[in-house]
């Protein structure tokens, strides 16, 4: 029974995979190449320049991730590196694309921790702080870390507009998958905002 299961898991990873090559990989693929050659062949001013530039990395970033997903390693950017590098990249990406100011803070002496969890967090954090710049209009967020004795605990704040957690929107997947993923962690989260209040979002793991 649990083979079966197994296997019909991996089945559609793979299906999974599939599509995502084949479908979002293979559509995304032109972009960074007409960026490139749109670049090559016309003299931009810098602002352009710049800003084709970024959307140029950011989807070739995408497609690095896709690569990744489709190989089962996980998020591209935690092949190397662990997850406060990964973390410290995540918040300067997002500060690049101005709007709010983003803190950092990591408290404790921070240790390995294992993969599937470190992956885990690096994703709520990610989703959260582009639900901040997407819907927050913030002013401050800060994303916080801290290794204590027998707890990770990890947040992500904001001064925005909030919204109302009552209200279950049907297309929306970003806040479902962070909490599929703390469910998955076996960790405490919760999503505490009201509108006109900002949005704190923490995950706590306790060893
Ligand atoms: N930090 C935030 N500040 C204000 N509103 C937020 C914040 N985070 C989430 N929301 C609200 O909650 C809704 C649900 O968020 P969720 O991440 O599930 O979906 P989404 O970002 O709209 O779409 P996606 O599926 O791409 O994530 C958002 O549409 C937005 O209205
Ligand atoms: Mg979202």
């Amino acid at each position: 029974m649990l083979k079966q299961v197994a296997e019909a898991q991996e089945e559609e990873r793979k299906r999974i995979a599939r599509d995502l090559h084949d479908g979002v990989a293979q559509t995304l693929v032109p972009v960074p190449i007409k960026i490139n050659h749109l670049m090559k062949n016309n003299d931009f001013p810098e602002n352009v320049a710049s800003e084709l530039r970024d959307v140029e990395e950011t989807v070739s970033g995408a497609l690095r991730e896709i690569r990744c997903i489709c190989t089962g390693v996980g998020p591209g950017l935690m092949i190397d590196l662990g997850l406060i590098d990964t973390l410290t990249t995540l918040v300067g990406s997002m500060r690049k694309r101005g709007q709010t100011i983003i803190t950092l803070n990591i408290e404790g002496n921070h240790r390995k921790l294992p993969k599937e969890t470190e992956q885990a967090l690096f994703r709520i954090a990610q989703e959260s702080l582009n639900n901040i710049w997407k819907h927050a209009e913030a002013k401050k967020a800060t994303l916080k870390i801290a290794y204590e004795k027998n707890r990770i605990f990890m947040s992500i704040s904001d001064d925005g507009k909030g919204f109302d957690t009552n209200v279950k929107s049907s297309g929306n997947l970003g806040l479902r998958i962070i909490r599929e993923r703390a469910r998955l962690l076996n960790a405490d989260l919760r999503i505490d905002s009201a509108n006109g209040k900002g949005t704190t979002i923490s995950v706590t793991i306790k060893k």
